[in-house]
């Protein structure tokens, strides 16, 4: 069986007289972490909105599974988590609460499954001492989290995050690249990860996709790009140009 998860074919996304993406193609496979980079206003959250179906591409397709995501949403994203903007939550519930409630929505989740499927993802995250508490005595790290753990809701294959390092402090950030590593490692989550935090992303990426201007300028697995003892930094510099 092929290990390929979601696959981006020829995706291009024009509005009015600007082309935000142009003949972007590349394949998700399970189990592997995917660094999605480039620059402010490169196209990847636009991309990721896409890849999602919050979006609608101009041309080209993305299909999971063996559905189309513009055809077939539900069914092409029932293996799919994501948080594409922040999270945001309703932070007078608990966490627990907020889990419940999205639960309901989930078309893979039986309600006998319901509450024991919420302790695990909240162990998952670290959060299982918290989720009695109100979402708004979180810290941002907790509140991202949570965020994880909501896009976990119905045990997808692929998680798809936008920056979801931004804010945090570097414990933080370790506690979440702890969390995506060790789902990675046991349990064979595929990730899709754009980042402005570069070290942080060479610390966890198996593969990268590169894009400037709408357009892909290099994807391939991480060792291919960055030389031994380089930083990811200075590999994308020189594929900028810079
Ligand atoms: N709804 C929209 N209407 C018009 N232009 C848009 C829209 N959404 C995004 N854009 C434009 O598309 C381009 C790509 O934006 P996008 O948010 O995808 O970039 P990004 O790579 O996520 O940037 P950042 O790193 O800053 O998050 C930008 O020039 C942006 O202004
Ligand atoms: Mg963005």
């Amino acid at each position: 069986m092929s290990d390929v998860l979601l696959k981006v074919e020829k995706v291009s996304k024009k509005m009015g007289k600007r082309t935000l993406l142009s003949d972007i193609s590349f394949e998700l496979e399970k189990g592997k972490i995917y660094g999605f980079i480039g620059p402010n206003g490169a196209g990847k959250t636009t991309m990721m909105r896409i890849m999602t179906g919050l979006m609608h591409s101009t041309s080209g397709s993305v299909r999971i599974a063996s559905y189309d995501v513009q055809a077939d949403r539900e069914k092409a994203l029932s293996k799919v988590g994501a948080i594409i903007e922040s999270p945001v939550f309703f932070d007078y519930m608990t966490g627990k609460q907020v889990l419940r409630n999205l639960s309901r929505l989930h078309p893979n989740i039986k309600s006998s499954d319901r509450e024991k499927h919420i302790e695990e993802l909240l162990e998952r995250v670290g959060l299982d001492l918290r989720g009695d508490d109100r979402v708004k005595t979180y810290s941002l790290g907790m509140k991202q989290r949570l965020g994880i753990a909501q896009s976990m809701l119905g045990n997808p294959e692929l998680l798809l995050l936008d920056e979801p390092s931004n804010g945090l402090d570097p414990m933080g950030m370790r506690e979440l690249r702890d969390i995506i590593l060790r789902l990675r490692n046991s349990e064979n989550y595929a990730f899709f990860i754009s980042s402005h935090l570069l070290d942080e992303l060479q610390q966890m990426c198996d593969e990268l996709i590169v894009i400037k201007e709408g357009t892909l300028v290099w994807k391939g697995p991480a060792d291919q790009l960055i030389e031994e003892g380089q930083r990811l930094e200075d590999a994308f510099m020189e594929l900028m140009g810079l």
